[in-house]
């Protein structure tokens, strides 16, 4: 079987949560596992590495044999990152979504210690890249995504990658709701990849103004900057103003590496300077992660069938 159906037969949905930094917690990994799709969160998101270390093993026996993925990001502005694969490596993550400056042979140690290994790309050159590195699984971040944004086209991206990849290929951004789910797949994607909807869960650790932003907001409501890393991300509208920045003169970074960890406006980003993707604009309210699974289920079932019924 492949690795694609083998995940499907184990979801309710085809569809892998996206690890969000600060916003996914251990308790929503779990509520996503038990509402019958792929949970995830960073290795960052726990404030130790005992800490990660407590959260998988509440995870792992919250959860049978579900999988739940989580995010390593292997670059060298990372310091736990050693300590954080060791924990990772311990407990046999079902899947790690590797981030930034991977390489093969971190790849291979993960696989051979009996994890997938899928990596977000956002051109096609990235994801040759990864296919090189011998991924599982390659994640197309497209245009209008929460979180660091591709600027392609879902259709473009997807079709190009689809052309010579046969492996797992997962499309990620602003995918809402069950209508997108399925047209995720007509395009070709096995899973797709949902961020931003989560930030609404009440799960999630994600503050009351930003949960009624995303509540709230819509496509409108999106901006992109590299202001804050060097590389294009989306952040709130009305989060940018509320911290003083004016979302049509924001500075525009040479390009050239990222920076994750600096000071300044920087460390403000994520934590106090919100990041939501495109597609929010189908959030209408905060709920439990299992009540907004139950209706994505409903609706692409209900997708399913009208197209079925238009042949
Ligand atoms: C607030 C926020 C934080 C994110 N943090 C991460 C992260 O730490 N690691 C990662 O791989 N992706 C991160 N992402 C990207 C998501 O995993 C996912 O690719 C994206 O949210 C999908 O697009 P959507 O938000 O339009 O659904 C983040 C996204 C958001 C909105």
């Amino acid at each position: 079987m492949s690795i694609a159906a083998e995940l499907r037969a184990k979801l309710r949905i085809p569809v892998m949560a996206g690890p969000m930094f600060i916003a996914s917690t251990a308790d929503l990994v779990i509520a996503q596992c038990r509402a019958g799709i792929i949970g995830s969160m960073p290795a960052l998101n726990p404030r130790t590495t005992a800490d990660l270390d407590a959260d998988i093993t509440r995870i792992a026996a919250s959860v049978g044999d579900a999988p739940y993925a989580i995010n390593l990001v292997a670059h060298a502005s990372n310091s736990r990152l050693g300590a954080d694969l060791d924990v990772v490596l311990k407990h046999k993550v079902p899947i790690v979504v590797l981030a930034l400056a991977a390489n093969a042979g971190l790849v291979r140690q993960l696989q051979d210690n009996g994890s997938l290994v899928f990596q977000d790309v956002i051109k096609q050159r990235h994801a040759h890249k990864c296919a090189e590195l011998g991924v599982d699984g390659i994640i197309a971040v497209g245009a209008g995504a929460g979180g660091h944004t591709g600027d392609l086209s879902p259709f473009a991206l997807m079709a190009e990658i689809r052309e010579w990849w046969e492996g797992l290929l997962i499309l990620s951004g602003c995918i809402a709701t069950g209508r997108a789910v399925q047209a995720a797949e007509v395009l070709g994607a096995d899973l797709a990849y949902i961020g931003s909807p989560f930030l609404a869960s009440t799960e999630a650790n994600t503050q009351p103004g930003f949960r009624q932003m995303i509540v709230e907001g819509a496509a409108a409501d999106i901006v992109t900057t590299n202001c804050f890393t060097g590389v294009d991300a989306n952040f709130l509208r009305p989060s940018l103003i509320e911290h003083g920045l004016d979302p049509a003169n924001l500075k525009r970074v040479k390009a050239g590496g990222i920076n994750i960890d600096g000071g300044g406006d920087n460390a403000k980003a994520w934590k106090e300077i919100w990041s939501a993707g495109q597609g929010i604009g189908a959030v209408k309210r905060s709920e439990p992660a299992a009540d907004y699974i139950d209706r994505l289920v409903e609706e692409y079932a209900a997708a399913r069938a009208a197209v079925g019924s238009a042949h």
